[in-house]
């Protein structure tokens, strides 16, 4: 948490750093020429960018903005050249003369397209490495650098000094102020291992959708998942004790179609009766599909009086990049259903996709339709 004993002075910056999944640069574009019309592109490598505030301005450390796109973002400071860890560390502790941070965030830059080659963006050895060195504080070790936090998972308020690995010997650094809209992890990357009992990756997708989401899910309740074959994503559930409806024409992985808490449907969304979905309290969807189709399929859900439903959490793709220009309205779309709180991010385990969560509090138990219509015949009679 924050130490407001011993508040750190700011140091002036009007450069602001985005990190986001190789390919997603032009989305992040997009969204900062729509958010920070007035700051200029800067400077950018795959899966990392630059902005720059325009002339006389300075940046907040605590400036946070709702980009969908970016894993990780804050103020920039510049960069440091590292030819050994050693000298990187000390060129590092110079610039920062003496400020003091409650954590440190060290990551790469991503250094595939997700997907590519099975490729799955994740912290480098490199980059631990760096963590480990600049964490270490000798004794008598000039000049000093001071990292009240050797755990690395931010908390709200935090001030992380964020370095990243743009090249393994060229480090960018900066830092932010944890807010809502940044990941707690470094680079917005969890160490999340894949279970050995996972049946697919979307184990690893779910289960940090979940974590990211703070969605308020107990054990016992119900959810059904809309695309669930092979299953990844309904073990991650089943494993947090929920029990699941999984919706798909395509086959489930028998690990997770023998488990007693799993219910198979073998149906495209379209064709499920909505009174076999009394029971859920959550929607999950997952299908590779248009996002206009993702979101018909869940509002339909969602009208029916005979689902009462807490809260959703989906996978919108973008099939096209060029579809960013559409994402404030399907998010719109989904705040028009009633969520007080919508979140959206592409998260680390999401392909050319992003993942978007909502809820709300439960309410008075809804009226079926049957229960409309008798109020409504009553209401005309006593009029
Ligand atoms: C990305 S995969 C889902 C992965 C799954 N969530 C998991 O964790 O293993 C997309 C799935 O969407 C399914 N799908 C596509 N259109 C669908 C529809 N209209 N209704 C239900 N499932 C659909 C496909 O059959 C496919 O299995």
């Amino acid at each position: 948490m924050q130490d407001t004993s011993a508040p750190s002075h700011e140091l002036p910056t009007s450069f602001f750093f985005v990190t986001c999944q190789r390919g997603a640069e032009s989305a992040v574009k997009w969204e900062m020429s729509q958010l920070r019309p007035e700051w200029h592109f800067a400077f950018s490598r795959p899966g990392f960018l630059t902005f720059k505030l325009p002339p006389g301005a300075e940046l907040a450390e605590n400036t946070s903005l709702p980009l969908v796109f970016a894993r990780a973002f804050g103020v920039c400071w510049g960069k440091i050249k590292a030819p050994t860890l050693a000298e990187g560390k000390v060129a590092l502790a110079k610039e920062l003369k003496g400020e003091a941070f409650e954590r440190l965030h060290v990551w790469n830059r991503d250094l595939l397209p997700a997907g590519d080659f099975r490729y799955e963006p994740r912290r480098s050895e490199e980059a631990m490495e760096v963590e480990r060195t600049l964490l270490l504080q000798e004794d008598g070790e000039e000049p000093t650098l001071t990292i009240k936090q050797p755990d690395s998972t931010a908390t709200l308020g935090d001030r992380v000094l964020d370095v990243i690995l743009v090249e393994p010997d060229e480090w960018w650094y900066g830092c932010h102020r944890m807010t809502g809209a940044h990941l707690p992890w470094p680079g917005g990357l969890s160490g999340m291992p894949l279970p050995a009992h996972a049946v697919a990756r979307t184990y690893l997708k779910m289960a940090q959708a979940l974590e990211w989401s703070k969605l308020p899910i107990k054990e016992g309740q119900w959810c059904a998942e809309l695309g669930s074959s092979p299953g990844g994503a309904s073990q991650a559930l089943l494993d947090r004790g929920l029990s699941v409806i999984g919706i798909d024409p395509a086959e489930m992985a028998p690990e997770v179609l023998n488990h007693p808490q799993f219910v198979w449907l073998q149906k495209r969304s379209t064709q499920v009766r909505k009174r076999d979905l009394r029971k859920i309290r959550w929607l999950m969807a997952d299908m590779n599909v248009a996002p206009s189709y993702t979101l018909d399929a869940v509002e339909g859900i969602l009208e029916s009086s005979q689902v009462r439903l807490r809260g959703i959490l989906i996978t919108i793709k973008l099939p096209d990049w060029k579809l960013i220009e559409e994402v404030p309205g399907y998010l719109e779309r989904v705040r028009s259903w009633g969520f007080p709180k919508v979140s959206a991010k592409q998260l680390q385990f999401n392909r050319q996709e992003f993942t978007v969560t909502a809820f709300r509090n439960p309410g008075p138990p809804a009226q079926s339709r049957y229960q409309r219509k008798r109020r409504s015949k009553r209401g005309r009679r006593t009029a």
